[in-house]
């Protein structure tokens, strides 16, 4: 089971009449890496058909992601906001993203996202595969984070995300992390019980209080063996349907192991629904979006110890490393034959979150008249780029989050500079470039003496510029404004990962069928 990197479709499929509007098919890959594919200079994997994007359309060197995880990074690119404005930036330990289905947080339903514009607007909309933005409020059932709550007539697709549980290799993500986690578990068990057997007769509050040790760590893990059924599942407009399937015809099929089958596997679907419009007669009319969530993850291991992470090329560190360039900078482009000129290169800095604005300036929306009107958006509209009426970035700065802390900020001076600092490192293993399984934003450590890098010149971040020069001190300090005046500008809303959203809740656990909670698409039956 290839864990974490399963693809997304996101689909918004516009009404091909009337105004002549186009049709908007997004595809957002999970965790694919800047140097994963052909047209990223990959020359070890095969990608014909999301090379075509390239060849066909533009291809962006410098698009950003909101966040270096998935929960914030998604909910920033559907509504064109820092995760921040959302209560979706994520905290410490774990928190970054959404872990369980049964989980009370989510994207709030005050939020406006692309689909719900696009869906007031008269266009059919649907979303397929992996959601991670939470499932329902107060009860199982009422579906308030879904994607039906936000703008999708249609949804089929995993509530969650894909990790190693949901395989049947054994794997888990709790001894990814801690090794030794069941080993201990499994003493504590064993001890306590042991104990009690011998305090019995002794000390009734010894034999109880190790009888309580007892059934909490059997407790936690029947808790961790559920995983899977609670958490791996595909759903269609909500219903739970189905557990996850991988497709063995891509296995071995690559030169880089089971990440690199996914990757064929994962150009194969892209040329599938590219063939697919074409067939429709829709490939001119329809804007076609590939990019990814965040970086590659550099840490991720297969229980041989085989590389089962995106390839971040020459970017520096990879997922869950808000301040590096590996983290957030990732594969991204774009076609849409009437405005773009097959071939276009754009190097200007660029975020996910500009798809949104840039979808409605093509489709001629004025945002004024839409829900988002009224706040606060981050993205930009990126048709002077792509059309080549313009070569700087709309953005003068973007503010690079790790959780609620700004890591890095990014300042396009001009069309030739752009600087990056960073005020954070990730708290890596001595001696290397990663951390155990994966690096937390809230043990990543801040500098006291930020690092400045020409990001243009120096894309792997290796040479900062000199400390006290005149440059460092005048770019830091434009910087740390820029930075302090967006926070000022950030209102305080709900956090949406504390604790108590965050914690499993029985009655908001989906189960298609008491009372073990499986069940099948009779389309795609599993040996389950
Ligand atoms: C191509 O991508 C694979 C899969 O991530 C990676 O292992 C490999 O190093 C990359 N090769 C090149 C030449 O970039
Ligand atoms: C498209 O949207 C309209 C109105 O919202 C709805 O009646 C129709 O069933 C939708 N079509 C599809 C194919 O979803
Ligand atoms: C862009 O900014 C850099 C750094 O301040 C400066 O050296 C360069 O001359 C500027 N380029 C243009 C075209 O203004």
């Amino acid at each position: 089971m290839v864990e974490g990197r399963v693809l997304v479709f996101l689909v918004l499929l516009g009404c091909i009449n009337a105004a002549k509007r186009p049709n908007v098919l997004v595809l957002m890959v999970d965790d694919l890496g800047y140097g994963d594919v052909g047209c990223y200079d990959n020359v070890t994997i095969k990608t014909p058909n999301i090379d075509s994007l390239a060849r066909d359309g533009a291809r962006f060197t410098q698009a950003l992601a909101a966040a270096s995880t998935c929960t914030p990074s998604r909910a920033a690119f559907l509504t064109a906001r820092y995760p921040v404005r959302q209560g979706m930036s994520g905290g410490s330990l774990g928190r970054e993203v959404i872990l369980f289905t049964a989980q009370k947080g989510g994207l709030p339903q005050t939020e406006v996202t692309l689909g719900k514009v696009l869906l007031e607007q008269g266009y059919n909309t649907s979303y397929v595969g992996k959601w991670h933005l939470g499932v329902s409020c107060e009860r199982y059932g009422d579906n308030c984070h879904t994607p039906m709550a936000h703008g999708f007539q249609y949804w089929y697709g995993m509530p969650m995300t894909n990790v190693k549980d949901f395989g049947d290799d054994g794997e888990s993500v709790v001894s990814a992390q801690m090794p030794n986690f069941f080993r201990y578990l499994y003493a504590v068990l064993s001890g306590s019980c042991l104990a009690a057997l011998v305090l019995r007769s002794r000390s009734r509050f010894l034999f109880f209080l190790m009888m309580l040790v007892a059934l909490v760590a059997t407790l936690i893990l029947l808790f961790i063996s559920c995983s899977k059924i609670f958490n791996s599942m595909i759903m269609k407009n909500g219903e739970v349907h189905t557990f996850l399937a991988t497709v063995p015809e891509f296995r071995g099929k690559s030169r880089h192991g089971l990440y690199g089958d996914s990757v064929l596997e994962l150009d194969w679907a892209v040329g599938e629904i590219l063939s697919e419009l074409r067939r429709l007669g829709l490939a001119d009319d329809t804007i076609v979006y590939l990019t990814s969530d965040n970086g590659g993850h550099l840490e991720e291991r297969g229980v041989a110890g085989d590389v089962q992470g995106g390839y971040n090329g020459p970017l520096r560190g990879g997922k869950l490393m808000g301040a590096m360039e590996g983290g957030i900078r990732v594969p991204t482009l774009l076609r849409y034959p009437p405005l773009v000129r097959p071939g276009t290169t754009i190097d200007a800095p660029v975020s996910l979150m500009d798809l949104f604005p840039t979808v409605l300036s093509v489709a001629g929306i004025d945002m004024k008249s839409t829900p988002v009107g009224d706040r606060t958006l981050d993205g930009r509209d990126l048709t002077p780029l792509l059309t080549g009426r313009a070569d700087r970035s709309p953005h003068e700065f973007l503010f690079h989050y790790c959780t609620d802390v700004v890591h890095a900020v990014r300042w396009m001076e001009n069309a030739s500079t752009t600087w990056k600092v960073q005020f954070y490192l990730p708290n890596w293993l001595p001696g290397t470039e990663r951390c155990h399984f994966a690096c937390l934003c809230s043990e990543a450590r801040r500098l006291e003496t930020p690092l400045i890098y020409n990001i243009q010149q120096d894309i792997s971040e290796r040479r900062p510029l000199p400390v006290g020069s005149e440059q460092y001190r005048r770019v830091l300090e434009r910087c740390q404004r820029a930075r302090d005046e967006h926070l000022a500008g950030v209102e305080a809303v709900p956090d949406q990962l504390t604790w108590s959203q965050f914690i499993w809740r029985p009655s908001l656990q989906p189960c298609c069928t008491l009372p073990y909670c499986t069940c099948e698409d009779p389309k795609y039956p599993q040996p389950y």
